[in-house]
């Protein structure tokens, strides 16, 4: 089963140069460069309060930059809006799960198609026969990546905040598929997990990146790190402090004081 694009992206994905997001007089996020390599794993880690959700929602058109330009494959623009990224290949899930009271767990999913619409999406999805069809190709993908991300067929019609914390974090990973993105962006995606839930999600997470896509995640846990992330970028205070191979970086020295709250 083909579940996901496999489009040639360019080289580097997602890019960032300057990055930076200023609230009031603290700065979150400073002059952050990034380059995420198509078809790879990247991920970003640093203690609490380092700066990695603000970068995430500032490349993602969630927080707009206060300096800085963002690029998703070779697309750029002054500024992004999170729907402009959605239609140029990103798609993102969030480390506060955002799933919609009551929907169950199919309709949840086909909300990410949605992004790729203007206006209403139900006015389009009933005006004629031919939307009709549309309307069914992609419940058939919604189901296919409900599946495709280890939910049991029987959750389909259930809601999705009635599913425990793992399958919802797997909810929020086939919507943003529903996209077809180029470039995955997952906050924390392996929170509140027990070890068995990990070790799914990372090889589900391994897949996703095998079938061509380019994760960026923001994970903590350095087993899971080291086994899946082929380049780690390291923040403190704002700033990258290193950036390379999980073995390289989770090595360093100044890592290890900047998680032992040394650096000040
Ligand atoms: N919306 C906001 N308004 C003001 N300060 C914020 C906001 N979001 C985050 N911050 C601050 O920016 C810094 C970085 O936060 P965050 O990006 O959430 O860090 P991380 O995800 O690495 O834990 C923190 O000092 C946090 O308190
Ligand atoms: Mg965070």
């Amino acid at each position: 089963m083909n579940t996901l694009p496999t489009t040639a992206m360019p080289d580097i994905a997602l890019k960032a140069r300057g990055l930076g997001v200023v609230f009031g007089g603290l700065t979150a996020v400073d002059a952050l460069d990034l380059d995420v390599m198509g078809h790879s794993i990247h991920a970003i880690i640093g203690p609490n309060g380092a700066g990695k959700t603000t970068a995430v929602n500032a490349l993602s058109g969630f927080q707009p930059p206060t300096r800085g330009q963002v690029w998703i494959g070779n697309v750029t623009r002054d500024r992004w809006t999170s729907h402009q990224m959605a239609q140029a290949g990103l798609a993102r899930t969030f480390q506060n799960i955002r799933l919609f009271g009551g929907m169950t767990v199919l309709e949840t999913v086909l909300v990410g198609a949605h992004k790729l619409f203007r206006g209403s999406l139900p006015a389009l999805l009933w005006r004629c026969a031919t939307a009709r069809a549309e309307e069914q190709r992609q419940e058939e993908r919604a189901r296919e990546l409900i599946r495709f991300v280890g939910l049991p067929d029987a959750t389909v019609g259930q809601p999705a905040q009635s599913l425990s914390y793992g399958n919802q974090r797997r909810v929020e990973i086939a919507r943003a598929l529903m996209s077809e993105p180029a470039v995955l962006v997952l906050d924390e995606p392996l929170a509140g997990m027990n070890v068995s839930e990990k070790a799914e999600v990372s090889e589900l997470i391994r897949v996703i990146r095998r079938q061509g896509v380019a994760v960026l995640m923001i994970e903590h846990d350095m087993d899971v790190i080291r086994s899946l992330a082929e380049r780690v970028t390291v923040m403190h205070q704002g700033r990258k402090l290193t950036e390379g191979s999980a073995t390289d970086v989770l090595s360093d020295p100044r890592v290890q004081d900047a998680y032992l709250g040394k650096m000040q």
